[in-house]
């Protein structure tokens, strides 16, 4: 490792490198923590200070810090082949096991292929283009179009944030991928129909999709995308009827289902998918981020049956994959993904962000009852929320400043929390004790007491 002293790295703090989903002027006046080393799931920085990481990387580190197998792997990689391409007309050993175990560990989601790419972003660009293709394959070359959910986030690249249904992610990048379509996502806190009770919103939210389908012509649409709980949009698990809701309309439609579970997978909401959480078998899922959990840049398209067979029974032009990346199936990734599985079995994830997450939602509901400013909280497994707002009658949203109190606070007191908008997000690493849910749940109550609220 390179040493420079903290100093030479507070000074040229955000001089010299723009950050992702940040104001370059912003982070020049508030430099952002320099994080310098991590075990377990304590994070600690250039000035030694000690957090908990109540964020879990960035929902991608499901293992903690100190997963060694995955480390050994990575680096027993690096010295057998540390590159090699996935183009026709090669493979290597682990992109080779790695399709072969995952066909197995989402076998209950029905899927059986596996596109490899290097993150999320990558995934869900892969899965729009796959989705036209199906159909342009099956001789349906008008369904171009694509629907998804307002508050849905969908990554970076244009198809994804041309699906994305966050302002904040797409006005100052438009004109984005014509023919994507929006439609109200279940959120029970805040939706145009005034519902407040799930299911009936369940309801309302997928009758506007066929209604929405209906508009466009349902011969003109390729394919729906959602996430099973919506993530950075702030953590908005449906009710449990939504997805089977959804995946019924898209099977009478012939539209295909686009899961991203780049969150989702890997355990994070308690079931070992969010598709299988709600019963669906989507048509194609998005994975990325724990999959090696946070130590390579890697991710992968699943793809189920009803798309490999349209795609391998197929012998003409349209069924050759035009689409892919030179770190498609990187040796390395697929190590680290490898041995990150038999860990996350070992650990019993899901089922523990199961349980935590019942213990994490509960103590975000105790500090709704004391707090004025927390509006809403929700969550499901380690995805947990909490909206501030300054008035809980209007619902006026928490300004910044109140907001960044209570993240200031919380981290000097040994928590490190994610600020997105007027919500605070909780996703830990799924490997979290009981007694590390006590101290999260601490550090808010001191950041939201200093917050004055
Ligand atoms: C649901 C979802 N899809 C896609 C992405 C994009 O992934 P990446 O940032 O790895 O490109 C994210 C990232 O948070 C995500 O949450």
């Amino acid at each position: 490792m390179i040493a420079h002293d903290s100093n030479f790295l507070k000074e040229n703090n955000a001089r010299h490198m723009w950050h992702p989903m940040a104001h370059p002027a912003e982070m020049i006046a508030h430099p952002p923590k320099v994080v310098m080393a991590a075990e377990g799931v304590t994070l600690t920085d250039v000035d030694g200070h000690r957090t908990i990481d109540a964020v879990g990387g960035l929902w991608n580190v499901n293992l903690g810090y100190s997963c060694d197998p995955v480390k050994a792997a990575i680096t027993a990689q690096l010295d057998a082949l540390p590159y090699y391409s996935a183009f026709r007309g090669t493979s290597t050993g682990p992109a080779i096991e790695l399709s072969y175990r995952l066909a197995d560990w989402f076998a209950p989601d029905g899927m059986v292929r596996s596109f490899f790419t290097s993150g999320g972003s990558d995934s869900v660009e892969t899965a729009l283009r796959l989705a036209r293709q199906y159909h342009k394959i099956r001789g349906d070359r008008d369904r171009t179009k694509f629907l998804s959910l307002k508050k849905g986030y969908h990554g970076t690249h244009m198809g994804g944030a041309s699906v994305n249904g966050n302002a904040n992610f797409r006005r100052n990048y438009e004109p984005l991928l014509p023919g994507c379509f929006h439609i109200p996502a279940p959120y029970t806190y805040r939706n145009p129909f005034n519902e407040t009770d799930p299911e009936r919103l369940a309801g309302l939210c997928a009758r506007a999709l066929e209604d929405e389908i209906a508009f466009q012509g349902a011969d003109t649409v390729a394919a729906f995308i959602m996430e099973p709980v919506l993530g950075a949009g702030g953590v908005i698990p449906p009710h449990a009827s939504f997805m089977p809701k959804v995946r019924e309309i898209c099977d009478r439609y012939g539209i295909l289902l686009i899961a991203d579970e780049v969150i989702t997978a890997f355990g994070r909401t308690g079931g070992w998918t969010g598709s299988r959480l709600w019963g669906v078998t989507p048509d194609l899922m998005c994975i990325a981020k724990a999959i090696t959990n946070g130590y390579f840049p890697f991710g992968a398209v699943m793809i189920s049956e009803t798309v490999a067979d349209a795609f391998e029974s197929n012998h003409d032009a349209f069924g050759s994959i035009g689409h892919g990346y030179t770190y498609s199936a990187h040796p390395v990734g697929c190590a680290a993904a490898l041995a990150c599985l038999p860990e996350m079995d070992k650990a019993d994830l899901a089922g523990n962000a199961a349980r935590r997450g019942t213990e994490l939602l509960a103590a975000a509901q105790a500090l709704k009852d004391r707090h004025a400013l927390v509006g809403d909280v929700r969550g499901k497994g380690l995805m947990v929320a909490l909206e501030l707002v300054s008035d809980r009658e209007t619902k006026t949203p928490v300004d910044k400043a109140t907001i960044g109190t209570v993240f200031e606070t919380a981290y000097g007191a040994g928590v490190m929390i994610r600020v997105s908008g007027p919500n605070i997000i909780l996703s830990p690493p799924l490997v979290i004790t009981a007694e590390d849910v006590g101290t999260i749940a601490a550090g808010l109550d001191a950041g939201l007491t200093a917050a004055g609220g």
